[in-house]
Order: C-alpha cells, then structure tokens, then sequence
C-alpha cells in the first residue's frame, strides 16, 4: 500500500474503536430525548463543513493579514463567516476566530479591562456561566467580582440590585447574559445602568443566539458595546464561540483573539460557523425558533400540571429549570433516574438552593434539540408527562422501563441522522 493509498483509508478501516464509538454516538443520539438546554443538533452541511481539509490550514492573522502562505480559500470562508454574522444580528464589527463562547469571552474582557480591575456578573448559582466572574474561573482569578443575584420572590434579575451594586462599587464592566436563567433579560435597563457608571456593557447570549437571530428574543447588539456567543446551542452550528461589537472596539478584539488568546484559527470550524450563519438567515429557521420557545412553553406547562415547581413559574425562552426537591428528590437522583429512561438532562442548582452543587435542587431542560427533530408542542406534553412519571419513581425500575419504551416509540417517529448510520462491520 503506498502512502496515498493509506490516506484514503476510511475511519472504519483505520481505526475500529473510534469509527464504533461514533456509530454508537449516532445511535444514543437518535434513541434518547435529548434536553440538555445548550445542545442541539447541527445539519449535514455543518457537519461536511467541520469536516473538511480545511482543518489542514495554519492561518494565524486576519483575512488580508495572515502570517502564512496559501489563505486565499481561508479568507474567502472567514470573510463569508464574518459578513454573515454582521449581517445576521444587526452588528458593526464581527470576530469568528474565538474557539469557544470561554474564550470569545475571555478575549472580548481583555479588550476593555485590564487585570484587577472591577467587573459584574450574574451570580453562577443564580443561572450566570463560569467566566462571568466564578472564583475558580480566569475571570474571578483575574478581576474582582461583583456578583448580582435575582429576586428570592419571583427569580428574576434584581435590577434594583444591579444599580445599587454599580453605583457602589464602580465596575469598569457590567456583564449580563446567563446558562440557566429562562426569562427574558431588560437590555435597556442595564445599558442604563452601565451609562450612569461609565461601565462598558457586554452581554453573552450564548443561550439564546438562535432566538436572537430569528427575531424571537431582543436583540442585545441594539443594546451592548459588545456580544459575545457561542455558536452550537440555539444557533444550531459547530462548537464554537463569537464576538459581534460596535466598531470602536474591533481593533482590541482582533488582537486580545489572535495574538491575546488564541494562535491559529480553527478554520474548518470558522467555515461551519459560516454555514451557520448562512442558515439562519432562512425563513424556515424562524419557524424552527418560533417552536422552540412554544415547545419550552408547553413542557414547562405540563410539568406545572404534573405538580412541579418551575422556577420563576415557566419560561420566556428555551430553557426550563424544575425545582424537582419540591417533589422530595434531588438533581443528581433526577438526572440519573432519567437518563436511565433515555431522558438525557443535567442536574441544575435553582436560586437561592439549600442543597449542594454536586447534588442540587433542580434539573435543567432545554427544547433546542428535540424540535430539531420536529417535535411539535403535543409531544413535549408527552415529554413532560414521561418526566413527571420517572421522578414520582424513581426507585421503580418496572416503570421506568415502560417510560423507556415509550421514548423509544418516540424516537422512532422522529428519526435522526438517520442517512448517516452505517452497517455494521463484517
Ligand atoms: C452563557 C454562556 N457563556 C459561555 C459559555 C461557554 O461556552 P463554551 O462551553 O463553548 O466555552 C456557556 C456554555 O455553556 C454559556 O452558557
């Protein structure tokens, strides 16, 4: 066999165990409900994308200004990535390099503080992510934090709060934007807050970037000096992150990416996102966004039925959060319990929880994925049904069992990826 030979071997012939555990992959995505609120599941050509030779190119630089050779394909994939996404959310200025929504954030803070400096962010245990300023986090490492909380009486974003915190404490960057928070965020009401304090203000919508694009959210780019994103929850593309901005602060942004934070590029996954973006600039995603917040909207309705408590009694968005301990059980057991009916969730803190991290008081769920699918609002009643059923059971694996082979029934109606599933080897 000669070298050209060995490289057009396929997966299955070059390496068995890898090519198993991704046909096995396909197989647990399409036979378990998938509501894990920042999954979803990306389209053939996003896939094809992240999976091209583009993967082989070195680009460290910027379309026009590269420090390698051969980037005239490359530029033409990250001007296409960086146009789309300006054209999609409404934005002056664009950066497509970051990796992830962990380091668009981490290079977007460096382009406006500097270390030590004052920064404010949703407390983690109220629904904010680790890099809005978590202690164990870069971003508690690295700035002083002051976090803000929601409201013990409804759980939602004590405003109130937020402006007293600013006025005290000076932060140089007011951050919003959450994991775990299913309610529609006052944009305005923080770019108020931030302009009475001269903060700069940064929102992260890495939840809810699909339904910002589709028109079904506020747009935070009409708001915020800059946004940061990840591009692989509601916007449906590769896993990865971005930075839309006003364009007075493009010129830090490029540098705290690349040479800041990053080297080169991922461009194959630079090319995925501008798939992406090309997708969801189509009518038929608004019609997919529109569902997903119906879906939520009706799974949340159907475990308020079933006696559940939702935290902030239902939801604006994709995004659920149950306080399953107002049923006697806690996050771990409920997230255990469902997954062993194919029901795949993670267990959540809610607000002002009693219990600890590690086994908190809630589960998360999200409706992205399974309206992928083409779940429609009768299902997720089901879904919510199912789920209900599991955890007034925990213990009893005789329904749990009946609970499985209904999400198989399911399932099977909806099938996934369904072209991509090969037969098995000889
Ligand atoms: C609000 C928010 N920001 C940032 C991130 C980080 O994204 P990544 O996991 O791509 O680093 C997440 C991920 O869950 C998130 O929910």
């Amino acid at each position: 066999m000669n070298e050209s030979q060995r490289m057009a071997r396929s997966l299955s012939q070059v390496d068995p165990e890898v090519f198993d555990a991704v046909q096995h992959e396909i197989a647990r995505q399409d036979g378990q409900l998938e509501l894990i609120a920042s999954e979803n599941f990306t389209s053939e050509a996003i896939l094809e994308a992240t999976g091209s030779v583009f993967t082989n190119k070195y680009a460290e630089g910027y379309p026009g200004k590269r420090y390698y050779g051969g980037c005239e394909f490359t530029d033409i994939v990250e001007n296409l990535a960086r146009e789309r996404a300006r054209k999609l959310f409404g934005a002056e200025y664009a950066n497509v390099q970051p990796h992830s929504g962990s380091q668009a954030n981490q290079a977007a803070y460096a382009s406006v503080v500097s270390p030590g400096d004052t920064i404010m962010g949703l407390n983690l245990a109220h629904g904010g992510h680790l890099t809005h300023g978590h202690q164990l986090n870069f971003s508690g490492k690295m700035y002083k934090v002051v976090p803000y909380n929601v409201r013990q009486q409804d759980e939602r974003i004590d405003y109130d709060e937020v402006e007293r915190l600013a006025h005290e404490h000076h932060p140089k960057l007011i951050i919003t934007g959450a994991s775990a928070y299913p309610r529609i965020i006052d944009f305005g009401r923080f770019r108020a807050i931030a302009d009475a304090v001269g903060a700069v203000f940064l929102v992260d919508m890495a939840h809810i970037s699909g339904l910002v694009a589709a028109g079904v959210h506020p747009n935070p780019c009409e708001w915020a000096d800059i946004v940061t994103s990840t591009t692989h929850k509601t916007l449906r593309g590769p896993r990865a992150g971005l930075i839309l901005a006003r364009e007075k602060f493009g010129k830090e942004i490029d540098k705290n990416v690349f040479p800041g934070t990053q080297g080169g590029p991922l461009v194959h996954v630079v090319a995925a996102k501008a798939v992406c973006f090309l997708e969801a600039m189509q009518p038929e995603f608004v019609e997919y966004q529109k569902r997903v917040v119906a879906n939520a909207r009706a799974l949340a309705g159907a475990l308020m039925e079933a006696g559940f408590r939702v935290v902030s009694g239902g939801t604006d968005t994709h995004v659920v959060l149950v306080d399953v301990f107002s049923k006697g059980i806690r996050g771990r057991e409920a997230e255990e319990a469902l997954d062993r009916a194919r029901i795949t969730v993670n267990k959540n803190a809610i607000p002002f929880d009693t219990n600890k991290p590690m086994n908190p008081s809630g589960i998360r769920l999200g409706s992205p994925a399974v309206t992928t699918r083409g779940f429609g609002e009768e299902e997720m009643r089901q879904v919510g049904r199912l789920i209900a059923e599991v955890l007034t059971h925990v213990g009893d694996e005789a329904v749990i069992a009946g609970v499985r082979r209904e999400v198989g029934e399911l399932t099977a109606r909806f099938p996934l990826y369904a072209w991509k599933r090969e037969p098995a080897r000889a």
